[in-house]
């Protein structure tokens, strides 16, 4: 059976009408995650929700334990990852407010564990292309109409904490031609294909970033604000995206659930 997890702010895990809920500690060898997981079932479909900078945002986009949170919804027997989270626009259209289904990713992070694999056991995933297109077809067909839904993008992941300069903001968007910028969906994705976990990521534009000549530098309250105002469609895109994948979990048409079938280069009796 498919097992749904959205990792996400704070907000999302609210849901009306969640059967069953708990909240579960999960161990991992990669340390603790988060925070606790929040299980329960949406209709016909197990949940799982973990507070991506744990209840309170107590860690940063550094600090998030990325390892032992996917390693964590593994363990709980997800096979699907939603990750919702804010970004900044580098696109006129892309309007705060608006929601992009990222396709793409450019990972400027420095500061982070990104792989399960290392010394011991050395593998090597493919993350040509990053997300699901079964779970992006799913979040479209779930997708209310009050949402401004922006099918594809590249989502640059910067390391943080600081917001980008007015010259790397530029950058992304006129040389690489980035569509929007975030700190956390990075390693997350590639960790997610490690683990065999089908991963896609809806990305919530609260600001342009700096570049725009209308507007100001970032600003974490209007971030607030429109993360707030976005609550109710978040939510109702989750409940949708429950009943789109309920039942049998089918085998991926992209091979993320069989990552790993040619990936492992250490011999087996290493
Ligand atoms: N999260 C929300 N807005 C952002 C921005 N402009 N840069 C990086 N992360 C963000």
């Amino acid at each position: 059976m498919s097992r749904i997890a959205i990792i996400g702010g704070s907000g999302i895990y609210d849901m009306d009408g969640l059967e069953d809920p708990r909240w579960q500690q999960i161990e991992t060898p990669w340390g603790d995650p988060s925070d606790k997981i929040l299980t329960g079932r949406l209709g016909q479909t197990e949940m799982a929700f973990l507070p991506r900078h744990g209840r309170g945002h107590i860690h940063s986009p550094t600090t998030v334990p990325y390892r032992a949170n996917i390693d964590a919804l593994k363990r709980l027997g997800v096979t699907d990852v939603i990750a919702i989270s804010a970004c900044g626009s580098f696109r006129e259209e892309m309007a705060p407010g608006d929601f992009v289904l990222v396709d793409q990713f450019i990972d400027r992070t420095f500061a982070r564990e990104k792989s399960f694999f290392g010394t011991g056991c050395v593998a090597h995933v493919s993350v040509a292309h990053p997300v699901c297109e079964r779970l992006r077809d799913a979040v479209k067909a779930s997708a209310s109409e009050d949402i401004t839904l922006h099918d594809g993008g590249t989502y640059l992941c910067m390391e943080g904490p600081q917001f980008s300069t007015a010259a790397e903001s530029k950058l992304y968007r006129d040389v690489w031609n980035c569509d929007v910028i975030g700190m956390t969906n990075m390693p997350e994705a590639k960790l997610a294909r490690e683990a065999e976990l089908c991963y896609a990521a809806v990305a919530m534009i609260t600001d342009y970033d700096s570049w725009h000549p209308e507007h100001g530098s970032v600003d974490i309250t209007d971030i607030i604000a429109t993360l707030q105002g976005n609550a109710d469609k978040a939510r109702a895109l989750v409940r949708g995206l429950a009943s789109a994948l309920e039942g049998a979990h089918p085998d991926c048409p992209r091979g993320c659930d069989r990552a790993l079938e040619h990936a492992i280069m250490t011999a087996p009796d290493q």
